[in-house]
């Protein structure tokens, strides 16, 4: 399943915006502070509302600092926050949809409120079926029921389940190599779903082994194109502290060639290796992505498409990735559906996102890569100006 729309009200920096029919690799362009990772936020909310363990609607606002935090600072009458999401199955059809909104109510507590929740579910031939529309007239009632939502009921969300599931399983990551190399050492906190990845060795170390021999083989091959005298991938414990490692092998003059541990790889090899493992990890709920290019030499950023959908076309499921990237080696790729490309432009009024228009369509079309008909679009011209 894939998110294919994403509709969003108030929401941070953007004062309203759509984006249609997303494929399952998206990319999100835009100059430092558009929106980027607000944009990713959107769909982290989600999963943070529909968690049943420590989650909850609640819990997702009050992490954010509270709805003044979220709500757009652009919003005027309409105070309402939105966030709407489609999903699609794995063969393209629409499957279910589901709008969340919720405010500050104008008087009594001043907690915040659902306003509405509504989930439908399609049937195979697109008949949509309301499964809740809320707020229902006994919930204005009690209006302590609106400050839960059902998403994050176990009670309340049997019926749809399979999409608690899907935004709950969504995994943002912001992978810092240091952190997860040098962890123990700088004493750092993890903080909850690990997004700088600082438990990956765990991650890797809790995967049965099979499945665990099977995808870092995957890993081992992708990484041959880029490291060609890479010999070796292999999990370990650590005989002394019972530690996990990973540890590569390179072909070296020394006949039994060179080992080295994670902490020793270089922060690109962590990077790509880190990705391509949540690639494959189970389930298909989107995978959030922070500029992947970060400490990665241009030419492999340039390949990263390709390695990316190889690793995932050969794991069950395939994850949805959303990508944000600044990278124009990255777009330089022309196999980057142009489906799945997300300009976003600031404005005094916030910022507002688009799919490609019909001239870098054109352009795409006529063989040009999307870092020639789209990146110079998404670059706002000036940024820099305080520097001269
Ligand atoms: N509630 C809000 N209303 C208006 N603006 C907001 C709100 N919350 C955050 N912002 C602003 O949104 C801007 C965009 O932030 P974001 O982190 O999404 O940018 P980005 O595109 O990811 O940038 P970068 O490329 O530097 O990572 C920031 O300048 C921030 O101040
Ligand atoms: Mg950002």
């Amino acid at each position: 399943m894939h998110i294919s729309r994403l509709k969003l009200k108030n929401w941070r920096n953007f004062k309203s915006g759509e984006i249609r029919d997303l494929p399952d690799s998206v990319y999100i362009l835009g100059p430092n502070a558009a929106g980027k990772s607000n944009l990713l936020d959107a769909v982290r909310f989600l999963r943070d509302v529909s968690k049943h363990r420590g989650g909850g609607l609640q819990d997702a606002i009050d992490r954010r600092g509270g709805v003044g935090k979220i709500r757009c600072l652009h919003a005027r009458n309409d105070t309402e926050i939105l966030i709407e999401a489609d999903i699609v199955d794995e063969g393209g059809s629409l499957a279910w949809s589901y709008e969340l909104g919720f405010n500050i109510p104008p008087k009594g507590k001043r907690d915040p409120q659902v306003t509405r929740e509504r989930v439908t579910s399609f049937g195979p031939d697109g008949t949509p079926t309301v499964v809740i529309d809320r707020p229902g007239k006994e919930e204005q009632r009690d209006e302590l029921l609106l400050r839960e939502t059902h998403i994050e009921q176990i009670s309340a969300n049997a019926k749809f389940r399979e999409l608690a599931d899907f935004f709950s399983g969504a995994t943002y990551v912001h992978l810092v190599p240091q952190l997860l190399k040098f962890g123990d050492q700088i004493g750092g906190r993890v903080i909850e779903d690990d997004p700088f990845g600082q438990e990956f060795m765990l991650r890797i170390a809790r995967t049965l082994p099979r499945t665990r021999e099977s995808r870092l083989k995957r890993i081992e091959t992708a990484l041959r194109t880029i490291v060609p005298h890479l010999e070796d991938l292999r999990f370990l414990k650590d005989e002394i502290t019972g530690h996990p490692h990973l540890e590569i092998r390179f072909k070296h003059h020394r006949p039994r060639g060179a080992r080295q541990r994670e902490d020793q790889f270089s922060d690109g090899t962590l990077r790509i290796m880190s990705i391509l493992w949540l690639l494959q990890e189970r389930g298909s709920s989107p995978l959030l992505l922070e500029e992947p290019e970060l400490s990665l030499n241009e030419e492999i950023v340039a390949q990263l498409p390709r390695i990316m959908a190889s690793v995932k076309g050969k794991s069950r499921g395939g994850r949805q990735f959303i990508i944000t990237t600044h990278s124009q080696a990255l777009l330089s790729n022309s196999g980057i559906d142009p489906r799945g490309i997300v300009i976003i432009t600031p404005s005094d009024d916030g910022s507002s996102m688009r799919g490609v228009s019909a001239d870098e369509q054109a352009a795409l079309g006529a063989g040009l890569s999307p870092a020639e008909a789209v990146l110079p679009n998404a670059r706002k011209t000036g940024q820099l100006d305080f520097l001269l």
